[in-house]
């Protein structure tokens, strides 16, 4: 009895392995992975420099009513031994239905720890004279599987059916990134229900002292964590110049990752939600496993209504959690690690996906010319007890017949391939935060719009209406109706609709980057698929990359879009940390081109968009999407015809893109090929202090001439001062020529080089 358990004991003894190193296929990425005192253990570098210092890996689980029942409740935190090892290395291209470039390497080194998890619990008391019982031995397997690519890791949790994990909650993930020193980073608060803040930049050590201003808004939904709770994706830089990015790709039945920072005064890890959710946890007790060291991330995922971060049954993933990093910021904008790291396309036929340009029935009501509401005679609104046809219209609904009409012949005039409208649905006059379930119905449309004699001027003109669903995050409500609106869309030819989630999520305490939201949106888009109709989600959760898999989610907003042009405004060096950021996981509806920044010249509000008109070009190029909006008013456009040729000419799918400069918060420039066509574009963007570029045309193809359109800041241009200052020059150029180019602050330049 003494040898078994001895040998018992031997068993449970964490073998001291030696770390297994797995290199980038050029080298230049060094990943190190042990077994430490029973804890998985990972370090990262590059070029010989530490970019992650050793740190742990595991997940906290909770604690349910039915563990009786079989539900797996001890932590995956410790105890591990190294059970096998395995490498493998992938090479492969790609071809994306749309993107930066039609081709897409994947090549990275596997490896894959299996990891063995022992315990034992106390026999059970013996029988009255019976003989004594042995301790039970238990055992469950992990796989930690990291992929190690030439520009970051990304690395998951594997959970393989086992009778000892079978069905688990989680309550926190504890992915740790201990960073090797104070990065300067670019970050926004975490928060459970918004990611549309100004971006902040500071040192790690200033996040804390930082946070609240960060905090202060004043979105509708707020739910932040701790006070040094930051999301991703999030960039870095070190002070000798590395670019390090953490984001996470294929969140797909899991919540949305955030990062919380552990600096020199944290005391313990977030446990409590803090801010104004009503949602609770049910594990409140701090977490049990020792502090990380001061400047380390540890994950923190998004809570449901429980309180819980994941409901999980096994054979399951979680998402792959990535680490970008290199010495060149262009290396930031190319990498195309977070796609890779997803599934490739599930979608059988994928020929009516399309990339799109389009205006809107949309910019006015931002801005507070018109609204989406039809009547102001109702205080509340109940879909079932109104008969439209004797409401009393107040005058101001913009989504009416005679103004979409003139967006449609706007849109055919300029070839953009749709108009979107918003507020073509009854229920708009109570539709925000008041806790309504049943607020749209999808199908109904207000008086004042024809749907069938509207699309049918559209279609006769080579134009679409693109759908909008707002469902003001009564999620059950717009599951209920989604096959009936899309059985609508189908039968006046819609092929696209604009989603939104604005406000508290119903049902009640749920968070919108939660694991069941994330449901929610993926459920979607699988439903649009079935209708071939292309989803454009705005308020959900951040992209990771699914729509790689998923190409008809061909947009998302997910950020702090131009509609804060006419909230306050944005700093004009906001769209230069969005590539860096919130683009990592997937394109962004931005809703570029505003060209009369002033609002109040054409409307009450006193607002300002803070960026030049040529800078406003600049986005079509620098913020790549698939979807471009041209979201300015038709009147606006029409009076800067000659800069708006641009947004006639530009593409929006590509063969090549080459980012020709970078740097966060500070400039971008790009030249992207046109897919299926000889033809470059270019744009370049800045910040406040302007940037001076000298662009070597050596991506052009030798001994071809091309028609050169150059959209640029006139010399006075100022993004506050002087925005509508601009020039065009035409000139016919070559491979090798150089384009001399001064961006103004808050400015930027468009070209267009057609091939001859
Ligand atoms: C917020 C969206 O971002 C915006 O584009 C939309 O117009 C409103 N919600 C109304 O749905
Ligand atoms: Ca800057």
């Amino acid at each position: 009895m003494k040898h078994r358990n001895i040998l018992l004991a031997l068993l449970l003894l964490p073998l001291s392995a030696m770390a297994t190193e797995v290199k980038s296929p050029n080298g230049n990425i060094v990943l190190n992975f042990t077994v430490e005192s029973g804890r998985p253990t990972y370090t990262l570098s590059y070029k010989g420099r530490e970019v992650v210092r050793p740190s742990h890996l595991g997940l906290e689980l909770a604690k349910d009513k039915h563990a009786s029942m079989g539900m797996d409740e001890r932590d995956l935190m410790d105890d591990f031994v190294l059970a096998k090892e395995e490498t493998s290395s992938f090479d492969e291209t790609w071809q994306p239905v749309w993107g930066e470039s039609k081709d897409i390497r994947n090549h990275y080194n596997e490896y894959a720890a299996t990891l063995s998890q022992r315990w034992l619990t106390a026999p059970p008391a013996a029988a009255k004279g019976g003989p004594r019982l042995q301790p039970r031995q238990h055992r469950r397997t992990i796989i930690i599987r990291f992929r190690v690519y030439d520009d970051g890791i990304g690395f998951r949790y594997e959970f393989p059916q086992q009778a000892e994990l079978n069905y688990f909650l989680i309550k926190e993930e504890r992915s740790e990134f201990a960073m090797a020193g104070d990065h300067k980073a670019w970050w926004l608060p975490g928060d459970y229900d918004t990611q549309e803040q100004e971006t902040q930049e500071s040192k790690l050590s200033e996040i804390r002292g930082r946070f609240q201003e960060a905090v202060n808004w004043g979105n509708s939904s707020v739910a932040v964590f701790s006070p040094t709770g930051v999301q991703t994706s999030l960039q870095m830089k070190s002070d000798d110049g590395l670019y390090i990015n953490i984001h996470e790709a294929a969140c797909l039945d899991y919540a949305t990752m955030h990062l919380e920072l552990v600096d020199a005064e944290t005391k313990a890890l977030t446990t409590q939600l803090q801010g104004n959710s009503n949602a609770y946890t049910p594990n409140p007790a701090p977490s049990a496993y020792p502090l990380p060291q001061p400047f380390t991330f540890v994950s923190h995922l998004t809570p449901d209504a429980t309180g819980l971060k994941g409901c999980m049954q096994t054979p399951c993933e979680t998402p792959w959690r990535t680490v970008m990093v290199s010495d060149d910021a262009r290396d930031m904008l190319s990498s195309n690690l977070i796609l890779n790291l997803n599934e490739p396309c599930k979608l059988e036929d994928t020929s009516w996906i399309h990339p799109t340009k389009y205006c809107g029935v949309w910019w006015e009501m931002i801005v507070g010319r018109g609204n989406w509401h039809y009547t102001n005679d109702y205080p509340s609104i109940q879909l079932d007890k109104i008969d439209w046809t004797k409401v009393k219209p107040n005058g101001t609904h913009k989504a009416n017949n005679e103004n979409v009409k003139r967006y449609i012949d706007f849109a055919a005039k300029n070839g953009l391939d749709e108009v979107l409208v918003e507020g073509w649905n009854v229920g708009w006059e109570d539709w925000a935060n008041m806790w309504k379930r049943d607020v749209f119905d999808f199908v109904t449309p207000y008086p004042d719009f024809d749907i069938k004699m509207l699309n049918d001027y559209a279609h006769s003109k080579g134009v679409k209406l693109l759908m909008h669903h707002e469902t003001s995050s009564s999620t059950q409500n717009y599951e209920r109706h989604m096959e009936e609106a899309f059985n609508l869309m189908n039968k006046y030819g819609y092929d696209a609709v604009k989603t939104g989630y604005v406000g508290d999520i119903i049902p009640r305490g749920d968070h919108h980057y939660s694991q069941s939201m994330n449901n929610h949106y993926l459920h979607v888009v699988k439903e649009a698929a079935k209708h071939h109709i292309m989803v454009n989600a705005h308020e959900a959760t951040r992209p990771t990359g699914i729509c790689r898999t998923y190409p008809n989610l061909v947009g998302n907003e997910s950020a702090r879009g131009t509609e804060y042009e006419a909230f306050g405004g944005s700093r004009p060096d906001h769209t230069c940390i969005l590539p860096f950021t919130r683009l990592q996981g997937g394109p962004m509806d931005y809703t570029p081109g505003i060209f009369v920044t002033k609002l109040s010249e054409w409307s009450n509000n006193p607002s300002w968009a803070r960026i030049t008109l040529a800078g406003s070009l600049a986005l079509y190029l620098t913020m790549y999407s698939p979807l471009q909006m041209a979201a300015d008013l038709p009147e606006n456009y029409e009076k800067f015809d000659d800069a708006f040729q641009f947004i006639r000419d530009v593409a929006c799918d590509w063969d090549q893109s080459i980012y020709l400069e970078a740097e966060p918060a500070d400039y971008i420039t790009v030249a992207r090929k046109a897919k299926g066509t000889d033809n470059w574009f270019i744009g370049g963007k800045c910040d406040e202090n302007g940037h001076k570029t000298n662009i070597k045309l050596d991506f052009l193809e030798k001994g071809r001439k091309y028609d050169c359109t150059i959209y640029a800041d006139a010399k006075d241009a100022h993004y506050e001062k002087n925005p509508q200052a601009y020039t065009i020059t035409k000139r016919v150029v070559k491979a090798g020529d150089v384009l001399k180019l001064t961006e103004a602050p808050g400015g930027g330049f468009a070209v267009s080089l057609i091939a001859k």
